[in-house]
């Protein structure tokens, strides 16, 4: 989905051409500015941290499994997922209210998302001295992640939780050491999901086609564009109120009173400036990843998701940057074509990442734990 929208200077511009009103609004943006940013940046301090110590295997270590949890890469950060918990067990399900109709009838990207959820509970465990084991619950339709006392064991790709993030900016176009992409390999597969490196310059060129034919038609499908704008967040207080969703400066774009972004849009987020920032933004990447399942059903889905945050966990622990380029999996017919182009048959290519080394962005915020604690 394209999440990276409007380009700063688009932005800019729209507002010179606004004249008066974006003058009151320009001065108003400017306080705004001042006393938001405090706010959100004390926000993010609290939100993006790794806990104290914990008493295993007390309730409060199940619900900071979750805090962890919740700190996993989402589809435009709706955050669609609930947990369940029991003594022994955490049941990680889907939220329908907050599924996304238009880029994701099927629920694909809840899945995914769901399982890069897990997986991020699956490293925290191990840290806290457990072992947690997920298995797909058809009943419940949500992933069951049971805990058993293991030795406790903090990976590098526990530690690098609280500093990964989708980093939707151009990187500097330096290329990943050999030893470094082993190492991205040996995570990015899982059970019956593969996932395909490409480092090549024509690789990414072609991969780009279809970046490019996903996008245009996502930018004249009206449906698309109407859910991706009540996803965004254009200023701090409403990134603060409802700590989800897409924070404008969070994709290197200004902040702006909610009701300049919501008129401006339209102006700014074009086919032809949205193509032209992906060709940017792929060709200073060092590489892509596609994530490939054996079934198109939703355990898979969410193994995928736990591989691709596996693959960004160990992406942000070697201090490389990544973010979601799925334009290619989630318009059908590009789908085809691409899957095609990745000679993976009658498979469904489920996730699309962009890495390289590039600069950090302003954090996305999450919704407290009580807010997505469910009652057994
Ligand atoms: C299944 C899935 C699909 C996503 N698709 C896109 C995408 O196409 N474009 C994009 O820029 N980000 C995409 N994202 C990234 C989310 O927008 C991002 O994880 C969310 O806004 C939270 O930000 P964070 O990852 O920096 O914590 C996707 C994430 C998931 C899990």
């Amino acid at each position: 989905m394209s999440e990276v929208h409007q380009g700063r200077r688009g932005f800019l511009t729209a507002l010179t051409v606004g004249g008066g009103l974006v003058a009151i609004g320009g001065a108003t943006a400017l306080v705004m500015n001042a006393q938001g940013s405090s706010d959100y940046e004390e926000a993010v301090n609290s939100t993006w941290r790794h806990g104290d110590n914990i008493d295993v295997p007390s309730s409060s270590a199940r619900r900071e499994l979750v805090r962890y949890a919740t700190l996993a890469a989402n589809s435009h950060n709706t955050q669609p997922w609930q947990f369940r918990l029991s003594d022994r067990s955490i049941l990680v399900l889907p939220d329908s209210e907050r599924r996304l109709p238009a880029v994701d009838p099927d629920d694909h990207h809840v899945f995914a998302s769901l399982g890069c959820a897990v997986e991020n509970m699956v490293q925290a465990a191990r840290a806290f001295g457990l072992r947690a084991v997920p298995s797909y619950d058809l009943e419940a339709r949500g992933i069951r992640v049971d805990l058993e006392p293991a030795p406790s064991e903090g990976t590098d790709l526990f530690g690098a939780i609280p500093h990964r993030q989708s980093t939707r900016a151009v990187y500097d176009g330096r290329s990943v050491p050999p030893e470094h992409l082993r190492l991205l390999e040996a995570v990015g597969s899982g059970d019956g999901v593969r996932m395909l490196l490409f480092t090549e310059r024509q690789q990414r060129e072609d991969i780009l086609s279809y970046l490019v034919a996903g996008n245009s038609a996502q930018m004249d499908d009206v449906a698309f564009i109407e859910e991706l704008k009540s996803w965004i967040r254009f200023s701090y207080g409403e990134a603060l109120s409802t700590r989800d969703g897409l924070f404008s400066k969070s994709s290197g774009n200004p902040v702006l009173p909610g009701w300049i972004g919501r008129l401006i849009f339209s102006q700014v987020f074009t086919k032809d400036a949205e193509n032209r920032k992906y060709e940017s933004q792929i060709r200073s990447s060092a590489g892509v990843a596609v994530f490939v399942s054996e079934k198109n059903e939703p355990a898979y889905w969410a193994e995928a998701g736990r591989c691709c945050q596996r693959f960004a966990l160990q992406a942000t622990a070697l201090g490389l940057k990544h973010a979601f380029i799925n334009q290619p999996v989630e318009v059908p017919a590009v789908r085809g074509q691409f899957a095609t182009y990745l000679g993976i048959g009658g498979r469904r290519p489920d996730l699309v990442m962009r890495f390289g080394y590039g600069p950090e962005l302003p954090k996305s915020l999450r919704r407290p734990i009580e807010h997505v604690i469910v009652r057994a």
